[in-house]
């Protein structure tokens, strides 16, 4: 088969890799890629939400599936436009169509969806600019902190947590009557604090039945100790310790049937992943967010521990067979390190020469922000490499992953050092 895979990050290099072992493939494409597809695939120079540059692609290629990496094409309806058209409507689409993606899209629609469904989340109200005053009160009625998020997508930012009701008072009116966010802040929803751990469960399902991907814990903080800014995400670890088989099977009785039942309920036809960000309070999981794709840093955890044929299970997706494919995971630990641009999350320079990439052994380098020139791989992004390993315990792959990373260099490179510190001795 002929795959094409629309992304440029750690997430899609993870797939085109583990897409490139499987003897079903014949030849894999990226778009746009990275130095790192390079390797394992032929990138092709497309911004994914250019639906006809994609759709020449794909004829030309003669490609039979597309993998979606990002949210930005599935928000967009790059799904439906392949349902639409005549020269593309008999080549699956892996991730959901406009409707399935307004589960990470809205805020309020997906919460909406959560309490349709019984699956448990944080109480919430929604508000707009004309419902400001109302806003103001419900906050009222809540203890701190407070949590507001900006109903659209703005780029994993939207999230505010305040300490004091004035504060909270003060970014809602921001958020409603300035546009703070744009278009995605014209509706806020204010939601009750979760206070519990914090982890991630992936979902891959054809619509009918579905597989429970391995779980992760990423480090979203810029700093160590978890401190400083918000970023895309600087390390995972995947098993997370604590999310052990008892409340595993809560997770999939709770929240993954209920989730995948109420998508069929509401005549939804989801074949994709859903990444369902989660808070573990007392062993009791509650749904913080869906998102509509994996997770990025977290599918270079993920993927690695998947025995099985990625491309196998993709066709199952198609097919609507995915009860029918084999689904081996290793018990072994992944973890994965970013690499990130000096500067990263504000403010960072691009176009600065790689090094020591030959010498990295027995940990997988997947490429996020880096690109080809000439004969020299440069940074191209503010997250730069994430170095992945697989150990008996986590602390034997953080140590081949902090090992290799000590061989690599890019001036001003950075990257947290305790990715894994809150799960030791657990
Ligand atoms: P989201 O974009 O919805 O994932 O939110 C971003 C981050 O804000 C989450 O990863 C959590 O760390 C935090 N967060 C979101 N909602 C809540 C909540 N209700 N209680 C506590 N923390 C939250
Ligand atoms: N690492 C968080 C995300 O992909 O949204």
């Amino acid at each position: 088969m002929n795959i094409l895979i629309l992304g440029s990050g750690g997430r899609e290099h993870a797939f085109a890799l583990k897409l490139s072992q499987s003897e079903k493939l014949s030849n894999l494409f990226v778009a746009p890629g990275n130095a790192g597809t390079a390797n394992c695939a032929t990138n092709l120079d497309i911004d994914p939400v250019d639906f006809a540059a994609v759709k020449a692609a794909v004829l030309e290629n003669k490609v039979d599936m597309v993998i979606v990496g990002p949210e930005a094409p599935l928000v967009a309806g790059v799904h439906d436009f392949f349902l639409q058209d005549d020269d593309l409507k008999s080549i699956p689409v892996v991730g959901p169509k406009k409707d399935g993606a307004e589960l990470e899209g809205s805020k309020e629609f997906s919460k909406k969806f959560m309490k349709r469904h019984a699956v448990p989340t944080a109480a919430y109200e929604a508000f707009t600019k004309e419902t400001l005053e109302q806003g103001k009160a419900f906050l009222e009625t809540l203890k701190a902190p407070y949590v507001l998020k900006a109903d659209g997508l703005a780029a994993g930012k939207g999230v505010l947590i305040l300490e004091t009701l004035e504060e909270a008072k003060e970014e809602l009116a921001d958020m409603l009557t300035n546009n703070k966010f744009g278009e995605a802040s014209s509706k806020v929803v204010i939601e009750e604090f979760l206070d519990g751990i914090e982890l991630s469960v992936f979902v891959l399902t054809d619509g009918k039945s579905y597989k429970v991907l391995p779980s992760a814990k990423d480090y979203k903080r810029i700093g160590e100790g978890d401190t400083g800014l918000n970023t895309g995400g600087m390390g995972a670890i995947s098993p997370v310790p604590f999310a052990d088989e008892d409340f595993l099977s809560k997770v999939e009785e709770r929240v993954v049937i209920p989730t995948v039942e109420g998508l069929q309920k509401d005549g939804i036809d989801y074949r994709g992943f859903i990444f369902i960000g989660l808070m573990n309070i007392d062993g009791n999981p509650f749904v913080i967010e869906y998102n509509v794709r994996m997770g990025d840093p977290e599918t270079e955890v993920v993927i690695p521990r998947i025995e099985s044929d990625l491309l196998d299970l993709f066709e199952g997706v198609a097919s609507q067979t995915l009860d029918q494919k084999s689904f081996e995971l290793t018990s072994k630990t992944a973890t994965t390190v970013m690499t990130v641009a000096g500067g990263y999350p504000e403010a960072y320079e691009k176009g600065k020469v790689i090094t020591g990439l030959d010498a990295v052994e027995g940990t997988t380098v997947f490429h996020a922000g880096t690109k080809i020139n000439g004969d020299k791989v440069e940074t191209n992004g503010g997250r730069v490499m994430a170095f992945t390993s697989l150990g008996d315990t986590m602390e034997e792959a953080l140590e081949k992953s902090y090992k290799n990373i000590a061989k690599v260099s890019f001036e001003d490179m950075n990257y947290r050092k305790d990715i894994g510190f809150d799960l030791k001795n657990l």
